[in-house]
């Protein structure tokens, strides 16, 4: 597995705002916008700012986070000692996340919405959950 660098591959869209007098509006087209084909939606609300959400890695889907509404922090750990804090504050922003890279979720605002966007049907078994089984497979890509 090539998962070395995929920190790299992390990082902020800005989608276009639509905007007239009937209020905005932002498309978010798989493989257009989205840099992978849309196979699975899901949001997550009503999280309370002290909760930490996310807490794995994962080996196939590739993700875009969306704060449709609110605002929420994201980090991001490659196992090798780099981490990157993105903050998802305005509804036309999103961050791209590839396989492999250890995500965070939290600072959770009372009305944030935090749309995600995936590029494979839900699979528990392509979920690594603990951070030692995630650094022990990057080490294990880096030989
Ligand atoms: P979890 O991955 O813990 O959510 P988060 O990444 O936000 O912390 O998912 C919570 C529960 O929902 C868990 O039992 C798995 C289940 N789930 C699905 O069945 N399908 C899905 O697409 C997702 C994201 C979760």
């Amino acid at each position: 597995m090539d998962n070395i660098h995929n920190m790299n591959k992390v990082k902020m869209l800005e989608f276009a705002e639509h905007g007239d007098e009937r209020g905005k509006l932002v498309i978010a087209e798989g493989g257009l916008d989205i840099p992978f084909d849309i196979k699975r939606v899901f949001y997550i609300y009503g999280t309370q700012s002290n909760i930490i959400r996310g807490q794995h890695a994962n080996k196939k889907t590739e993700f875009v986070l969306i704060n449709v509404a609110g605002t929420s922090k994201v980090k991001v750990k490659d196992g090798e000692g780099n981490e990157a804090i993105f903050c998802l504050n305005r509804p036309h922003t999103g961050v791209y996340l590839p396989t492999m890279v250890w995500k965070e979720m939290y600072d959770f605002s009372d009305d944030s919405v935090l749309l995600v966007l995936c590029s494979e049907h839900y699979d528990a078994s392509e979920y690594i959950r603990k951070y030692d089984d995630f650094v022990k497979i990057i080490r294990g890509s880096d030989e």
